[in-house]
């Protein structure tokens, strides 16, 4: 579904962030994307989402192709049109606005039937439904966390790129978050990729496992083959 070659990427003309990175996504998997602080997980996401340019940050080698197309060059609302959504760390959305109008504002991806969408997230997150009217600055970080992750499911992706969903949250709130996950994976057969620190909850759902270092691909595995030791070698390497 996902194809990523050879990829490298700059900031700034000057800082190697990724350096020739392959990384494949197959259609109806979970892949988790896993890597100390700096490895590149952020930077390869927005890359794929067509962010960077935002960032002074340019692909200088490689390729990205969803399907087939190539994204290389194009707009981050024409991939989302695609079927790409990228959560971003840092729970980004509307926080002086309403639940109610971050979703609505989120439809603009697919603005046909957002009504049912609307009805379809709430079915997910039935507390969003409860207090729509309530701004979004006064939900706490799990609820936040589920807020974006509903307002990506109102462009209907059909990849859905998570960065770090599990930062700062309490180990109940983040079990609640790959559980609806797990679910929208499972119900409505959607791609994902997760890109966390460590996560044992995460391995327990992913098909397949990529863990970067210092803007290199260190370790392609299957989950089962994926331990603590292992990402310990790569970690303090
Ligand atoms: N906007 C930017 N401008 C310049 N350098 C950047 C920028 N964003 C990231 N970098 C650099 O690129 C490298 C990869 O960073 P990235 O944020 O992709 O790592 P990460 O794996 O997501 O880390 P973390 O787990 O801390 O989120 C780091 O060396 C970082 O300092
Ligand atoms: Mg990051």
């Amino acid at each position: 579904m996902l194809e990523v070659s050879d990829v490298s990427v700059r900031y700034d003309g000057a800082i190697a962030a990724l350096q020739d990175v392959s990384f494949a996504v197959r259609e109806g998997g979970v892949v988790a994307l896993l890597g100390p602080n700096g490895a590149g997980k952020t930077t390869l996401l927005k890359a794929v989402a067509g962010m960077l340019p935002f960032e002074l940050g340019e692909v200088t080698e490689g390729r990205i192709r969803f399907e087939s197309a190539e994204l290389l060059g194009a707009h981050p609302a024409a991939i989302a049109r695609r079927g790409i959504a990228l959560v971003q760390d840092g729970r980004q959305c509307f926080r002086n606005l309403s639940i109610d109008d971050n979703l609505r504002a989120a439809s603009f991806v697919h603005p046909k039937n957002a009504a049912t969408r609307l009805d379809m997230v709430f079915g997910y997150f039935p507390f969003l439904g409860e207090m729509r009217q309530r701004q979004a600055g006064l939900l706490s970080g799990g609820q936040l966390q589920m807020l974006v992750i509903a307002m990506a499911l109102m462009g209907s992706p059909r990849l859905l790129l998570l960065d770090e969903p599990s930062l700062g949250l309490s180990p109940v709130m983040v079990q609640a978050v790959f559980d609806v996950v797990e679910r929208m994976h499972r119900d409505l057969g959607m791609t994902v990729v997760v890109a966390e620190q460590t996560v044992p909850r995460l391995l327990k759902i992913a098909t397949d496992v990529y863990v970067l270092s210092r803007g290199g691909v260190a370790m392609h595995a299957a989950p089962a083959e994926v331990d603590e030791a292992a990402l310990q070698r790569v970690y303090l390497s």
